[in-house]
């Protein structure tokens, strides 16, 4: 098998106020993978998710990242650490007033000085690629208009050309369909897997609901009380370990 394209060791995360949220959780995840993580809500997704891109500081623990100890490098490395790992989040977090192109070419201003950030000077180049991305997502048409005028899947593929901008290597999907209608979650899923299958990035994603996992997910690992307590393929989880992971009592919930 190839070398993991990124390592968790023992990962731990405690807040402030004092809650563990992560509690020695170590897995690897292959290049190429479209990983799913699933659990209760508060069981640490989110939280796993943000150490990885050291949006959040792990408490203890490693992460390893192409072959790199990454889990307390600082300043530029970590701000390279975000564009290789990009993120996309439930709210789409897109900047309303701008245009859908803008807010795409707003991948590149990591990877662009300072000033000509602020100068909002972009390349021919940075502006045809995020006019490719925008096409990837089958959004090319809406180039030109304002981001707040687009419906919620409209707005979340924009996030996602936003995200394949940065060049990353692994992208970071925070329940990105959670705020759209099932017919929807489907656009926005398969855009996702198409960015997987080809331009070849890997993916991680949280999900709430089984039946996705099991349509989009090539592996899952599932958190309880931030503990890791499954691991392994989305067609094995039967209704025994839907209860360990789940809960006794927890019912699936489907959508179509
Ligand atoms: N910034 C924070 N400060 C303190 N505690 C936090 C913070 N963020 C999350 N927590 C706590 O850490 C635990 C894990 O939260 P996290 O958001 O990672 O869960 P989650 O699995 O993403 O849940 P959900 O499915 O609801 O999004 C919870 O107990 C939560 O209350
Ligand atoms: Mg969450």
């Amino acid at each position: 098998m190839s070398q993991p394209i990124l390592s968790v060791k023992n990962l731990t995360k405690v807040y402030p106020n004092g809650v563990a949220a992560l509690k020695g959780v170590s897995f690897d995840v292959h290049p190429g993978e479209f990983l799913v993580i699933i659990g209760l809500s508060g069981s640490g997704k989110s939280t796993l998710l943000r150490c990885l891109n050291r949006l959040h500081e792990p408490s203890s623990g490693e992460i390893w990242f192409n072959g790199e100890r990454v889990d307390s490098v600082q300043g530029n490395r970590v701000r390279e650490l975000r564009r290789e790992l990009a993120m996309i989040f439930q709210q789409f977090n897109l900047i309303p007033r701008h245009t859908v192109l803008s807010n795409v070419l707003m991948g590149r201003l990591g990877s662009t000085s300072t000033f000509s950030s602020l100068m909002s000077m972009f390349s021919a180049k940075d502006r045809a690629d995020a006019m490719r991305y925008l096409q990837l997502v089958g959004i090319q048409e809406k180039a030109k208009v304002r981001a707040d005028q687009l419906s919620g899947g409209q707005q979340q593929r924009v996030a996602i050309a936003r995200a394949l901008c940065q060049n990353p290597k692994v992208l970071l999907a925070d329940e990105p369909v959670a705020s759209l209608d099932p017919a929807t979650c489907h656009t926005v899923m398969d855009y996702l897997r198409k960015v997987n299958r080809e331009l070849g990035i890997t993916i991680i994603c949280n999900l709430h609901f089984l039946s996705l996992v099991r349509e989009y997910g090539t592996r899952v690992i599932a958190l309880r009380g931030g503990e890791l307590v499954y691991q392994g393929s989305p067609s094995e989880i039967n209704e025994d370990w839907f209860a360990r992971i789940y809960g006794e009592g927890a019912k699936e919930v489907h959508v179509n």
